[in-house]
C-alpha cells in the first residue's frame, strides 16, 4: 500500500490539538499528533509533507517550557505555528514575545494580508478566535507581518521563502470564520499536499496496522449496540476475523427491539464470534426499590462489568481488550476537574481484572462524526450507524423512580411510538435526541366513560452540536398530536402526555 502524505501535528498540550488533527484530515490529508519533543530523526523518517505547532499554556520563555529544536526549522519542512506554536518559532529565531498589556480571550475582527498563501481566497477582514495572554512583539528576521488586529499588532507572520508560518488564532475552531480554508491553504498551497488520504484509507490503515499488531493473538470486544463499539467490533472482525470474540451485554433495557437488532446484523452481515448474554433478570433484580440516578447507574455499571467478566473468564486469557473509545470520551474522562452532573458509566472503561494484556482503541483520535463515516465505509447500516445517542445505562434512567419490568414494557412501546412518528415525520436526521420518559406522576384521566389513573408520559426531543447544551426542540404541534393520540390509545397505563420545553442548562437531556 502506498505511504499517504502526512501532516505532523506537534503537541505542546494545546486545548484544541484533536481537532486541528480532524481539520487537516477534513482536507482528505492524513495527520498524526506526535509529542512536541519527538527527535529530529524520527520526524525525518516519518518525512511529512508539513509541520503544525499547537497551542500550549506556557509561555515559551518560561523555565522548563516546551521547545522544539532549531534543526527542525532547517529542514525545509513548510511549517504552520498556531498560537504558542506561532511564539515558539518567533522566540526560536530571535524575534521578542511578551506579556500582553491586554488579554486577549474572545472573538475579534482581524485584518489579513490576502496575498499570502495562507490567506488566498480572503477578503481583507476576518473574524477569529484569540485567546492569548503573550504575543510576539517584534518578528524574527526575514518574516513579514501578514495579520493584526487592534490589540495584537502580529496577529500572523510568514516567511514564505522558507515556508514558515504563524498565526496568533485559532484557525481550527468554528469561531475562526472560515478556519477550515487556512488550514485548507496551508496543507495546499504551501505544504503542495494532493489530497490523498480519504476515511476509506483510514479502515485500510487501520486493518493493516491492528492485523500486523494482533498477528493470530485473540480479543475480546463488549459490545453495546452503540455506534462505537459496534464500528470499532467491525473494524476488529474485518482485521483479525474469527480471532476476535464479542460479548453483547444485554441488560434488558434496551429499547424495543433494539437487543435482536444488533445481532441480527452482527451474526448476519459480518460472521462475528458473538456471544449475547441476556441479563435482564440480574439486572432487575439489582435495580429493585432503587429510586436514586446515581445509584442506578453505579449498579448498572457494576453489574455490566461482572456479567462481562464471567464471560470473559469462559473465554479464558485474551490477549487484548477492545473499546469503542472515541476522542470526545478521552476528554470527558479526562477533565476530572468539573463538577461530576453525572456519571457516564461507558466511559472510563473496563475492569482491569479481566484477563487480557492490553487494552486497543482503534477510533481514539476519532471524532463522531468520523466514527460514523469509518462505520459506512465498512458497510454498517445506516440506521446503525445514524442511531442517535442512548446512554449505557438505558431505559433505567428514563424510568424515573423505581424500576419495574412493565414499567419498562410501557415506556418502550411509547417511546417506539414516538420514534416512529418523528421519522415518519422526517424529522429523526435533524432532531439530534429525542426518547421518552416514563415520570413517576400518576394523575386522574378519563376513557370512554371511566375514570383512569395511570402514568404520565414525557417526550423530550433536542437539537445540540456537542451534548454540553441544547435546546429543546420546536416539534410541530400536529406532530405530537399525532403521538399524543398514538400512544395513550395503544400503550397501558398512560393517560396523559407531556412535551419538555427546557433547554439545557438549566435542564440536562435525560431526566435523570
Ligand atoms: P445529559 O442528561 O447529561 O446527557 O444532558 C448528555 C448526553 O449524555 C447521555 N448520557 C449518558 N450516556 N451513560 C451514557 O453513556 C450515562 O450514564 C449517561 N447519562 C446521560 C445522554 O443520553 C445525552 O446524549
Amino acid at each position: 500500500m502506498k505511504e499517504n502524505e502526512k501532516i505532523l501535528i506537534l503537541d505542546f498540550f494545546g486545548q484544541y490539538n484533536q481537532l486541528i488533527a480532524r481539520r487537516v484530515r477534513e482536507c482528505n490529508v492524513y495527520s498524526e499528533i506526535v509529542p512536541f519533543d519527538t527527535s529530529i530523526e524520527k520526524i525525518k523518517e516519518i518525512a511529512p509533507k508539513g509541520i503544525i505547532l499547537t497551542g500550549c499554556p506556557a509561555s515559551v520563555y518560561e523555565e522548563n517550557a516546551p521547545t522544539i529544536s532549531k534543526e527542525l526549522l532547517d529542514l525545509g519542512i513548510p511549517m504552520l505555528g498556531i498560537c504558542y506554536g506561532m511564539q515558539l518559532i518567533s522566540y526560536i529565531l530571535g524575534g521578542n514575545v511578551r506579556e500582553a498589556d491586554k488579554r486577549e480571550y474572545c472573538i475579534k475582527k482581524v485584518k489579513i494580508d490576502n496575498t499570502s498563501p495562507l490567506f488566498f481566497g480572503f477578503n481583507n477582514e476576518n473574524q477569529c478566535l484569540m485567546t492569548h495572554t503573550d504575543f510576539v512583539d517584534e518578528l524574527p528576521s526575514g518574516f513579514r507581518n501578514i495579520a493584526s488586529t487592534d490589540d495584537c499588532p502580529n496577529a500572523g507572520m510568514a516567511n514564505e521563502e522558507k515556508k514558515i508560518y504563524g498565526i496568533q488564532f485559532h484557525p481550527e475552531v468554528n469561531d475562526t470564520v472560515d478556519g477550515l480554508k487556512i488550514i485548507h491553504n496551508f496543507v495546499y498551497k504551501v505544504c503542495g499536499c494532493t489530497g490523498d488520504w480519504k476515511m476509506s484509507s483510514f479502515v485500510e490503515e487501520s486493518v493493516k496496522t491492528l492485523k500486523e499488531k494482533i498477528g493470530g493473538k485473540k480479543a475480546l470486544c463488549a459490545l453495546s449496540g452503540g455506534v462505537d463499539s459496534s464500528v470499532a467490533a467491525i473494524l476488529l472482525n474485518k482485521a483479525i476475523g474469527k480471532n476476535l470474540t464479542c460479548i453483547f451485554v444485554d441488560h434488558g433495557l434496551l429499547r424495543k427491539n433494539e437487543g435482536d437488532e444488533v445481532e441480527k446484523v452482527f451474526r448476519e452481515q459480518y460472521d462475528i464470534n458473538l456471544i449475547r448474554v441476556n441479563a435482564e433478570d440480574r439486572f432487575l433484580s439489582k435495580l429493585k426499590g432503587i429510586t436514586e440516578p446515581e445509584q442506578k447507574r453505579k449498579i448498572i455499571g457494576e453489574e455490566f462489568i461482572r456479567v462481562f467478566e464471567e464471560e470473559a473468564k469462559k473465554i479464558g486469557k485474551v490477549d487484548y481488550l477492545v473499546q469503542g473509545t472515541i476522542y470526545p470520551d478521552v476528554i470527558e474522562s479526562g477533565v476530572g476537574k468539573g463538577q461530576t452532573i453525572k456519571s457516564h458509566h461507558n466511559v472510563g472503561g473496563l475492569p482491569d481484572y479481566v484477563d487480557f494484556e492490553e487494552i486497543i482503541e482503534p477510533l481514539r483520535d476519532l471524532f463522531k462524526d468520523e466514527v460514523r463515516k469509518t462505520g459506512l465505509e465498512l458497510g454498517i447500516p445506516e440506521n446503525l450507524v445514524y442511531r442517535q445517542p442512548f446512554p449505557g445505562p438505558g431505559l433505567a434512567i428514563r424510568v424515573i423512580g423505581d424500576i419495574t419490568k412493565e414499567k419498562l414494557d410501557t415506556l418502550r412501546d411509547a417511546d417506539y411510538i414516538f420514534r416512529e412518528e418523528i421519522a415518519k415525520a422526517g424529522l429523526d436526521k435533524s432532531l439530534n435526541q429525542y426518547f421518552a420518559v416514563l415520570t413517576n406522576l400518576k394523575s386522574v384521566g378519563v376513557m370512554g366513560d371511566d375514570r383512569t389513573y395511570d402514568y404520565t408520559l414525557a417526550l423530550r426531543a433536542v437539537e445540540t452540536h456537542d451534548f454540553m447544551t441544547a435546546s429543546f426542540a420546536k416539534i410541530p404541534y400536529e406532530i405530537l398530536e399525532k403521538v399524543s393520540v398514538r400512544i395513550v390509545n395503544e400503550v397501558k397505563n398512560i393517560n396523559r402526555i407531556v412535551y419538555d420545553i427546557t433547554s439545557k442548562p438549566p435542564a440536562t437531556i435525560e431526566w435523570e
